[in-house]
């Protein structure tokens, strides 16, 4: 779909967004599509990999369906892998989002959703990303290194940790006095909570597409 022309989708955007915990850009895209700031989108549905993330109430509360799929719950990964697809694939989706979500996406599901998946991550990658660096362990780690501009991205997603064609970025101060969870709440604030909506309107208007490892961004079309 976005690879060759970068065209819109026929109808709105099928969105499905999975999640792990608090859920605040989950809600960033949730009051994005209700003000207008994302269009030709729906979300279609919530997929979380833990029953109490709070981001399963968001989605209750916004009548958006939802379900659980937990690696707990079965017996071997691959199990869990095949359940995990399937439910991804019951709600018809034509992108999926993951919004803090901190499982390990299957290599099938990658494959299959080529060019379809987006991650927003807590740093400017290629700094502070991969493997086991996520969610405040990403400020920490920041922090640790001294550094004094930190920022989010939104990547494509492809089968490495972080890895996938880079679609957005945005930096954010460090400051002198920042605790880790000073950091990410600025990150949060500055960057996360306007990328993640522009990307899925960018990707809903058929702004946006994949060559060679990098994305392009189109030209608004003028319409008379
Ligand atoms: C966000 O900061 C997101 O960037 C991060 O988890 C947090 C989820 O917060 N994701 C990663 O670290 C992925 N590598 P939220 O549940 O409030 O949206």
């Amino acid at each position: 779909m976005l690879e060759k022309t970068g065209a819109a989708v026929k109808g709105p955007l099928r969105v499905v967004v999975m999640v792990s915990g608090g859920g605040t850009n989950l809600q960033a895209i949730i009051d994005s599509v209700k003000d207008g700031t994302i269009t030709n989108t729906q979300i279609v549905g919530v997929i979380s990999n833990n029953k109490n993330a709070y981001a399963l109430k968001r989605a209750a509360e916004n009548r958006i369906p939802s379900s659980c799929v937990s690696p707990k719950d079965f017996e071997s990964r691959s199990i869990f892998n095949e359940k995990l697809l399937e439910e991804v694939d019951s709600y018809r989706p034509d992108l999926v989002v993951l919004a803090g979500f901190l499982v390990v996406i299957p290599p099938e599901m990658i494959r299959k959703y080529e060019n379809r998946i987006i991650n927003i991550h807590p740093s400017l990658i290629p700094s502070f990303c991969g493997k086991g660096c996520y969610g405040l362990k990403v400020h920490e780690a920041a922090l640790a290194r001294g550094a004094k501009v930190s920022g989010a991205t939104v990547h494509f997603v492809d089968e490495g940790t972080d890895t996938g064609p880079i679609f957005l970025q945005k930096a954010v101060e460090v400051r002198q006095d920042d605790t880790p969870e000073l950091l990410q709440r600025r990150v949060m604030e500055q960057a996360e909570w306007q990328l993640l909506p522009r990307a899925i309107d960018l990707i809903a208007n058929g702004r946006v597409k994949v060559e060679d490892n990098r994305t392009v961004i189109l030209e608004q079309q003028k319409t008379e």
